[in-house]
């Protein structure tokens, strides 16, 4: 099934030298696919960690000894201040896509809310995992993250802001909505979009970023792509996958995504993959490449290949967590 089982998923996961004086982070989002890998990161490395979640009783019996986990809600500012206390690096890693309500007005309060309490308790940098794409006519979604990234830097507080096409990952949300399809379809009717060009990214080289992040120079505000070495369109990841599980698919191209072949398809995935994943079907129509390489020139990360991406993830014991989901 896979092409390389003796892979592990951490075996080559490069360890980064944190060469800053970090003192304490503030996590976000550490319940989450991308907050919860970084959780795990950061707590092999030497730095103080604090964890803001909405549920501390879901994320306290998985923290390592030593992890402090505070109650806080990005939506609440109140709650913010005494989680800012002593922080020198806050990661934003928080969207509210699953919440019912209007997503875009929410994912704004939070940013502002999160700005101003970085802001008044000195917090020096915020690193943020945001969105590619540099098309006029964003999707609601790839809008809404890149304005969240202008509010944090308004803040004036040193902002990192990476921005990722599809996170190729055991757990992501894109990449659950891609296996589900390929999975259950053995013949696909697709819309245009398959052919719409992205640059996947494994989720482990998202997590040497957002490490690397912490020792970015210190000064101005940074936008940051980041990319797998190959651009793919969702088609070939597609294709790549049903390679890689020996499955054969037939695609079948039509011109326009209708409202009901989208709603059939989100009906494969889990409730909440669906949910979120109505949402993200917008986005599909958008290029996601990287433009600007300052990323490949600014660190020493060489992200690996779509199949190489593939074929960790499906070697990835976080399978069961998936399904969970
Ligand atoms: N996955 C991808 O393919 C992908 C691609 C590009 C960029 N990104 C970016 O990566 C970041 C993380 O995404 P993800 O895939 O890890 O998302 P995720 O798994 O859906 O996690 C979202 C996290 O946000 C938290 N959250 C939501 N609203 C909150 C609030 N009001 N206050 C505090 N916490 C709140 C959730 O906490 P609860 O447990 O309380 O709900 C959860 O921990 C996002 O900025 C996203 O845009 C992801």
């Amino acid at each position: 099934m896979f092409d390389d089982p003796a892979s592990s998923p951490d075996t080559e996961t490069k360890r980064l030298p944190l060469t800053g004086n970090h003192h304490k982070i503030l996590l976000t989002g550490a319940t989450g696919y991308i907050g919860g890998r970084l959780r795990r990161r950061l707590e092999t490395e030497s730095c103080e960690l604090r964890c803001l979640a909405r549920r501390p009783e879901a994320l306290e019996p998985q923290v390592a000894p030593g992890t402090e986990v505070v109650r806080g809600d990005l939506l609440k500012p109140e709650t913010l201040h005494a989680a800012m206390r002593g922080i020198s690096t806050a990661y934003y890693l928080v969207h509210s896509m699953a919440s019912g309500g209007d997503f875009t007005r929410e994912d704004r309060e939070a940013a502002q809310g999160f700005a101003s309490a970085a802001r008044a308790a000195g917090v020096e940098r915020i690193v943020y995992l945001g969105g590619l794409g540099n098309e006029d006519a964003l999707s609601d979604h790839l809008a809404s993250r890149q304005e969240v990234g202008r509010i944090l830097r308004e803040s004036g507080v040193q902002t990192i802001e990476l921005r990722a096409s599809i996170i190729i990952g055991s757990g992501s949300l894109s990449f659950e909505m891609i296996r589900a399809l390929v999975e259950r379809l053995p013949v696909m009717v697709t819309p245009r979009w398959v052919r719409t060009l992205a640059q996947p990214i494994a989720a482990q080289d998202v997590i040497d970023y957002l490490i690397a992040a912490l020792d970015a120079p210190p000064g101005r505000s940074l936008i940051l792509e980041i990319g797998g070495a190959d651009r793919a369109s969702y088609g070939d990841i597609m294709a790549e996958y049903a390679r890689q599980r020996g499955l054969h698919r037939v695609m079948i191209a039509v011109p326009v995504l209708t409202p009901r072949l989208s709603s059939l398809w989100l009906a494969l995935v889990t409730p909440l993959y669906a949910r979120v994943g109505r949402k993200l079907v917008e986005s599909l129509r958008n290029e996601t490449t990287v433009s600007d390489t300052t990323a490949l020139e600014m660190f020493g990360i060489r992200p690996r290949g779509l199949a190489e991406a593939i074929r960790r993830a499906l070697a990835d014991e976080e399978h069961e967590f998936a399904e969970r989901r």
